[in-house]
């Protein structure tokens, strides 16, 4: 059980966060967290503001592979997985690698892309709809943070009942200073649960969670 930086070759978006509070109101959160058309491919006041594939995922797919030991034949799971970009880069770079995602949004499911078709599902991170220990690593991205807490809770006990070996990664949002938590508080629209880094391991503990974390930070 690890802090590991695994989106260390993601390119950082650019956050406006001053025009993101200018537009957010309760309305704007409400959509957002619909999960729909509006958080993924609507103007950046709302979400992602427009997700499309352009291979951004594919370092991190080594990374994971690498930190995991994956290789052919090995499960992995992607919960929070959107429109399955990773699970696409997964199966790209590891050849043979079963990767499958699970997310809430039927709009992105959808919208997935063409190789990773069949192998996403709709549920949620709260209920994996998987037998237990029956995936090799389970990933789970800037998703379980969108819960409260006491639902955060029983979405990483899930993880650690389908993984074998407690083999993880979660990466939640997180500050380390006051100030980090404010600009935060300015940007943040679907989170619900969120803390310092204290916080999230007295989480992790309190789930039993054994697998390994990073901190999404402003
Ligand atoms: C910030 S996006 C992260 C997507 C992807 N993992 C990434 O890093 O780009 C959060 C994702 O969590 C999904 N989500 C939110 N609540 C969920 C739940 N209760 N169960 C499963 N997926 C959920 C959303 O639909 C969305 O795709």
């Amino acid at each position: 059980m690890t802090e590991v930086e695994l989106l260390a070759g993601l390119p950082r978006t650019r956050r406006n966060v001053e025009r993101r509070l200018q537009a957010k109101d309760p309305r704007v959160i409400e959509i957002s967290r619909r999960y729909d058309e509006m958080y993924f491919d609507g103007p950046r006041e709302y979400g992602y503001g427009g997700y499309r594939y352009d291979g951004r995922w594919l370092p991190v797919a080594r990374d994971i592979v690498g930190h995991f030991g994956l290789k052919s034949g090995k499960r992995v799971l992607d919960v929070g997985c959107a429109k399955g970009f990773l699970v696409k880069d997964l199966m790209q770079v590891c050849p043979g690698l079963e990767a499958f995602g699970l997310d809430i949004s039927e709009y992105a499911l959808r919208r997935c892309s063409p190789e990773a078709a069949g192998r996403l599902c709709g549920g949620n991170c709260m209920n994996l709809p998987f037998p237990d220990g029956s995936f090799d690593a389970v990933l789970s991205i800037n998703t379980v943070h969108n819960l409260d807490r006491p639902d955060v809770i029983q979405s990483l006990r899930e993880i650690m009942r389908v993984t074998r070996g407690g083999k993880a990664f979660v990466q939640v949002d997180s500050y380390h200073t006051p100030e980090q938590r404010a600009l935060f508080l300015d940007w943040v629209l679907t989170a619900q649960f969120h803390d310092y880094p204290e916080g999230w391991l007295q989480v992790f503990e309190e789930a039993g969670y054994r697998g390994d974390w990073a901190w999404t930070l402003v």
